[in-house]
């Protein structure tokens, strides 16, 4: 039985994958169980933000490993609190929880959003609905489907949880229109990742910003794909110039290892106290070893002045391709919408080639490693031409 077979014998059929059985990686380049070589414009959706086995990287998870890999959060360790500090100089949020996931980032974003209303308006107020954008995707938990804007993921797994109202991205009337005084929390991500790379409009979002303030209403930022130094800024809501209340983290930020992060501000940094939210993992020592590997690498000035760089020159070279109508994104999240060619036959074909990519809605998404070269860039822009020829 080759490995495919054995692996659909015992694993739910939950995604539809590749028939890719990845063994190994370096550099920006993963190999396959033959030998092949396929370089890597998606980084495991955007997770592997320095590449495979980073020699930084790998050297802090195996130290970490030998240390203590792993004790509950009724103890203290050192390499959490230098994670968090290093997190919080980054970022300007004081106080964090960990979790392992994006979806567990923002099951605690929600949670805190409640709570904090709940504190200070009393349970007779109902004031828990959170407003979230459509088209937008948020995790996979029933809390997170739930607050996913688009219908195709509210199927089958009823009843799903109330109290998300979604409103359309880049109207600001609406969003006035479906806010009350019910309303706890807007959430959104700057760029909208899953639902087709569509960044949100600079007004939209401080008009935005703007009407929740001065209605006591949270924003949350679910930059869990946008953030970790992936757009050009450590956070993209640098680039909006606005704080949210509330933005949560995963995928890039801890290039590999399950960390999904929950940033709040001194508003409601104090909302859950001892019992009211917990993870065994997280903040698990290898996952934050892993962590702040990757966030001391991408947080500085001349990385994320790079990582902008190689943004634009992405832009240039897929403008040269004929076949290429535009493309969307910010930094390093490009959507790249095509002229008469489908995505998704494109990234088949990109595959077999030797190039990976990825698709979000009707547009080729590609999310490289934070430290890709230029000549990685150029091998894999001969191979997705030639695919597009
Ligand atoms: C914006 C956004 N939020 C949340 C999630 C869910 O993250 P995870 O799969 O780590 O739970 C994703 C995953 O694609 C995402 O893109």
């Amino acid at each position: 039985m080759n490995t495919i077979e054995k692996f659909n014998e015992h694993v739910m059929g939950t995604y539809g994958r590749y028939p890719l059985v990845m063994e190994r990686g370096e550099g920006r380049c993963a190999f396959g169980e033959d030998g092949k070589e396929y370089i890597d414009f998606g980084s495991g959706i955007g997770t592997n933000s320095l590449g495979y086995c980073d020699e930084d990287w790998v050297d802090a998870v195996c130290r970490q490993a030998r240390a203590v890999q792993h004790t509950s959060n009724y103890y203290y360790t050192k390499i959490q609190a230098d994670f968090a500090a290093k997190l919080a100089e980054v970022t300007g949020y004081d106080k964090m929880f960990f979790g392992n996931s994006g979806a567990e980032a923002n099951e605690c974003a929600i949670k805190i959003a409640r709570k904090y209303s709940f504190d200070k308006y009393g349970k007779d107020a109902e004031r828990y609905n959170i407003i979230t954008l459509k088209n937008s995707f948020h995790g996979r938990t029933l809390a997170t489907l739930s607050a996913t804007g688009q219908d195709v993921f509210h199927n089958y797994f009823f009843p799903f949880l109330g109290g998300f109202i979604n409103a359309e991205a880049n109207n600001i009337d609406d969003l006035r229109n479906k806010i009350d005084d019910r309303v706890c929390a807007v959430m959104l991500e700057f760029v909208q990742g899953e639902g087709g790379v569509n960044p949100l409009k600079k007004d939209f979002v401080e008009e935005l910003f703007r009407i929740c303030a001065e209605k006591d209403i949270l924003v949350i930022a679910d930059e869990v794909q946008t953030g970790s130094g992936r757009t050009g800024t450590f956070l993209t809501s640098e680039q909006y110039g606005v704080k949210p209340n509330i933005t949560t983290l995963a995928k890039g930020v801890a290039g590999g290892v399950p960390v999904g992060v929950c940033l709040a501000d001194e508003k409601c940094s104090g909302v859950l106290a001892a019992g009211h939210h917990g993870s065994t993992f997280g903040g698990n020592p290898l996952a934050c070893a892993g962590g702040l590997a990757v966030v001391s690498k991408v947080s500085t000035k001349e990385f994320l002045e790079d990582v902008r760089q190689k943004g634009e020159y992405f832009r240039k070279k897929l403008a040269e391709i004929p076949e290429v109508e535009g493309v969307d994104g910010l930094g390093l999240m490009l959507g790249i919408r095509f002229k008469s060619k489908k995505a998704s036959e494109v990234c088949g074909r990109c595959l077999e080639s030797g190039l990976l990519v990825l698709t979000a809605k009707e547009k080729l998404r590609l999310l490289p490693p934070l430290n890709i070269t230029y000549d990685e860039i150029d091998r894999g822009l001969d191979i997705l031409g030639r695919v597009l020829e």
